[in-house]
């Protein structure tokens, strides 16, 4: 299995998802704060493997301070901060704020009893968020693979695989799980400017698995959807709302409307960490804005006259009324999302 991140004694292990596929370069993460920058930069990137990041992070940091010794008030104030620089570190993916939640509940339950058992409890916390989202993306996978039919010719959009998870993927875990359940399966992945997440890494890990995939222009695939060369789109999730909008990569609203427009089911495959039941549609979810020269360079090579303004949301929103399904490792719901996803 592809190692996008783990816990060692010695750090916090990432595979840079920068410099990938050029390079398969991990680097290890001594302190919270090296964490936060990895989140920050994109050397980790994709909802569920951010919210991993966050807990590994959080845990790391609280170890750290407590090889200090603090009193159980020093390290409760040193906490707030690791959970206040963590949470500060990308708006949209709600299971970053998922992540520190979790842990901020424990660090409440685990108090009384002192510094060791927190500094402990805390890394069991990161482990197991760790050990779950690889099994939500297995639940997913087994659910998700009977929507798609043997010879699907099927388009992704961003990467929503391993390298966007702990392990095996979303939208990607889908596509393995029906791989393995025996269909002759083969991948359109959206090239997905600015940072070419499905050109670099969604490529790269299909083709490490040895499953066919074409990489095709962002702008191509209206016209491979027109000519009957797509039978189905599954894209990860960065925020779910009540009503069932889906904040994912930016590119995705408009790959949605060319899938209704051309009758091709569209599906969202996504942990319900990344639920926000608590706002009621899309127009609530925060969108990341970037820095504009992602847009205005090209590994480092200007592509646009100096001086041009351009700007860099990095994603957007699908109304529920343009998803057929939206996967979950509790089950598949179907529209009216405002009650399916209610019960998970
Ligand atoms: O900016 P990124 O690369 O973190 O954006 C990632 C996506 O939009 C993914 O599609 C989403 O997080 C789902 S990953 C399982």
């Amino acid at each position: 299995m592809i190692r996008t991140i783990e816990w060692t004694d010695a750090g916090v292990v990432m595979l840079d998802q920068k410099r990938l596929p050029a390079e398969e370069i991990y680097h290890t993460y001594i302190d919270y704060e090296g964490v936060a920058e990895a989140i920050r930069s994109m050397i980790i990137r994709g909802a569920p493997a951010i919210g991993v990041a966050a807990a590994m992070g959080i845990a790391l940091g609280v170890k750290n301070a407590a090889a200090k010794s603090p009193s159980i008030e020093e390290l409760g104030r040193e906490f707030d901060i690791i959970c206040i620089v963590i949470a500060g570190t990308r708006p949209t993916a709600v299971n970053l704020f998922w992540a520190v939640d979790r842990m901020k509940a424990v660090y409440a339950r685990v108090r009384p009893l002192g510094t060791e058992a927190v500094r402990n409890a805390l890394i069991d916390e990161a482990l197991t968020v760790y050990r779950e989202d690889i099994e939500a993306n297995r639940a997913m996978g087994r659910m998700g693979q009977e929507l798609i039919p043997d010879g699907a010719r099927v388009l992704t959009h961003c990467n929503a695989g391993a390298l966007a998870t702990a392990g095996y993927g979303t939208a990607l875990g889908v596509i393995r799980a029906a791989v393995e359940a025996g269909k002759k399966i083969s991948v359109f992945a959206d090239e997905t400017r600015p940072w070419l997440q499905g050109a670099r890494l969604t490529a790269w890990e299909l083709a490490h698995d040895g499953i066919p995939v074409t990489v095709i222009t962002d702008n191509m695939a209206g016209h491979f959807m027109k000519k009957g060369m797509i039978d189905c789109v599954i894209v990860g999730a960065d925020r779910i709302a009540a009503n069932g909008d889906v904040a994912n990569k930016i590119g995705t609203y408009s790959v949605a409307v060319l899938a209704k427009e051309n009758g091709i089911p569209f599906y969202v495959a996504a942990p319900v960490s990344t639920l926000d039941l608590n706002i009621p549609d899309g127009s609530h979810i925060p969108i990341e804005e970037r820095n504009p020269d992602e847009v205005r360079m090209i590994q480092g090579v200007a592509i646009t006259p100096q001086g041009v303004p351009a700007a860099n949301p990095a994603f957007d929103v699908t109304p529920a009324r343009y998803v057929g399904a939206i996967i979950t490792e509790c089950g598949v719901a179907r529209a009216p999302y405002g009650e399916s996803l209610r019960a998970f």
